[in-house]
């Protein structure tokens, strides 16, 4: 049984080969029945759009059925259920679980307690594998993965996008340049991490001083629903943006990435640049996660 539950638990070989998979599926290389005797469980205990809506649209398209809990409120875990007890009864209903939960450690706790397989949609800080795919998925559609120049900015200590990332780019030999406000670093235990395997991280404290010498550049929220208060949201937000200006001079074949949702980071007017490939980013959950199902599932 195979659980996605930390970008760690996948090594290279998985990765270039669901890669691989999901041009196949992109070129309409599928068997849309393919999952048609499946069910796919949602389990969202937090917001999201993309990531949802893509897993259902991916589950669709290869004839397979969802079925999904609204949100805690109008689940059990209203009524003190435990998540491992959510997590038993639901393996009863479905061939596979996405779950996404506000706790860091939620999908590997419901991971030991799921007798099907558990893909992890964000839990908390943690971590977001399929995002990670997509992310990876994408850079491969113009770039090569190994030795490229990834530029991360925003909040790299609460976004769980940026933690799965960066460890994925250190399995192809990427150097990382990280530009974030103060206080919202990458963790120093996930830097030394890198380090140990031999990435090199490079912090800069503006973006302007590497932007030119990017393949990618990551852009990320702030993630405000993580923080204590909102007067220390207040202190940071709007502290960065990307804007036409800045990319002014940059690599003709640089790439600006965000998983999304955008609040003000990227200035509406950089989307219609031949840099921006945000959008065709989201679009591209819909065949790594078709790949993904097809991998937990068959
Ligand atoms: C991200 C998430 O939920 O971590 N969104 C997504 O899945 N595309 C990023 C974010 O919310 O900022």
């Amino acid at each position: 049984m195979k659980h996605i539950i930390s970008i760690r638990d996948l090594d290279r070989q998985f990765i270039d080969e669901l890669i691989n998979h999901a041009n196949h599926i992109a070129s309409q290389h599928f068997n849309a029945n393919s999952l048609s005797d499946k069910i796919l469980a949602l389990l969202f205990f937090e917001p999201s759009t993309r990531t949802r809506m893509s897993f259902e649209a991916a589950m669709a398209r290869l004839g397979g059925t969802s079925i999904s809990v609204g949100s805690i409120e109008a689940s059990s875990m209203a009524k003190g259920e435990t998540l491992a007890d959510t997590i038993r009864v639901v393996s009863g209903y479905a061939d596979a679980i996405v779950l996404r939960h506000p706790k860091e450690g939620a999908a590997r706790l419901a991971s030991e307690f799921a007798s099907v397989p558990v893909i992890n949609a964000g839990d908390g800080a943690g971590q977001h594998p399929s995002q990670t795919l997509l992310d990876l998925y994408t850079i491969q559609q113009s770039l090569p993965l190994d030795g490229i120049d990834v530029g991360m900015i925003g909040d790299l200590r609460y976004g769980r996008t940026a933690h799965s990332l960066a460890y994925a780019l250190s399995l192809y030999r990427s150097r990382i340049h990280v530009i974030s406000p103060k206080g919202l670093e990458l963790p120093s235990a996930l830097i030394g991490e890198l380090r140990e395997r031999g990435t090199e991280v490079v912090e800069h404290e503006h973006v302007e001083d590497i932007i030119k010498e990017l393949d990618v550049l990551y852009v990320t929220r702030i993630q405000r629903e993580r923080f204590p208060d909102s007067a220390s949201y207040f202190d940071v937000s709007s502290s960065y943006k990307i804007t036409t200006e800045l990319l002014e001079g940059v690599r003709s074949h640089l790439i600006v990435l965000h998983p999304l949702p955008r609040v003000d980071e990227i200035e509406p007017e950089v989307d219609d640049l031949p840099y921006a490939r945000y959008f065709e980013q989201s679009r591209n959950g819909v065949p790594v996660r078709m790949a993904m199902l097809q991998e937990v599932l068959k």
